[in-house]
């Protein structure tokens, strides 16, 4: 079983979609701590309501990243956790969690990578005129959105969609996608 720490920045319908499948029996994972960026974040309400324990950092915090970083280390190994799940997580992972999880810290990017990295990856793709899109599954490092592919999924992108149809059509991926990517880790079809 997985023992998952989920780090978030906002709305956490990603975290949601985990925690619904582990409700539902197609995910053998706990969270055991969900940490956000953001005190403000609707996600922290999500875990709130799943009965999850959660901590979250001011912006403040984050002046020193070094810190902030030692802080979320210490919280996840203190909670057990196995693996580390960005989920809308909008700061890079540090080093200082990186030398006790890397190669453990995946993360969910709503573009084909290496195709439109960054924060804006929906709307980029969108905007550049892209007939087919996606969503990838990847190991974190260092550096933002790279690191080795665990799992893609294609969008086709109908002609005529507004932003927000290729926005929803995204999102529905990515709630199934990253449970599902989970699972073949927690299951031993993907090795780490
Ligand atoms: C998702 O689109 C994810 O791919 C990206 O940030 C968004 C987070 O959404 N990294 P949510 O907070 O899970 O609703």
């Amino acid at each position: 079983m997985l023992k998952l720490g989920v780090l978030i920045s906002g709305n956490g319908t990603n975290l949601q979609a985990i925690i619904d499948a582990i409700g539902d029996g197609k995910l053998d994972a706990q969270v055991m701590l969900v940490i956000s960026s953001n005190p403000e974040a609707y996600g922290l309400k999500r875990a709130y309501e799943a009965g999850i324990p959660t901590m979250a950092l001011s912006k403040e915090a984050y002046n020193d990243k070094l810190q902030a970083d030692v802080a979320i280390r210490q919280e996840l190994q203190r909670a057990g956790v196995t693996h580390v799940v960005m989920a809308g997580y909008m700061r890079m992972v540090g080093s200082a969690i990186l030398d006790v999880f890397g190669g453990r810290v995946i993360n969910i990017h709503p573009a084909l990578l290496p195709s439109f990295k960054g924060a804006h990856a929906i709307k980029d793709a969108y905007e550049y005129g892209v007939k087919v899109t996606g969503v990838t599954v990847h190991v974190a490092d260092a550096t933002y959105d790279t690191g080795p592919i665990l799992a893609q999924e294609a969008v086709r992108v109908q002609d005529g969609w507004t932003l927000e149809e290729l926005e929803a059509a995204i999102h529905d991926v990515e709630h199934k996608l990253y449970p599902q990517t989970l699972e073949r880790i927690a299951s031993g079809e993907i090795t780490l």
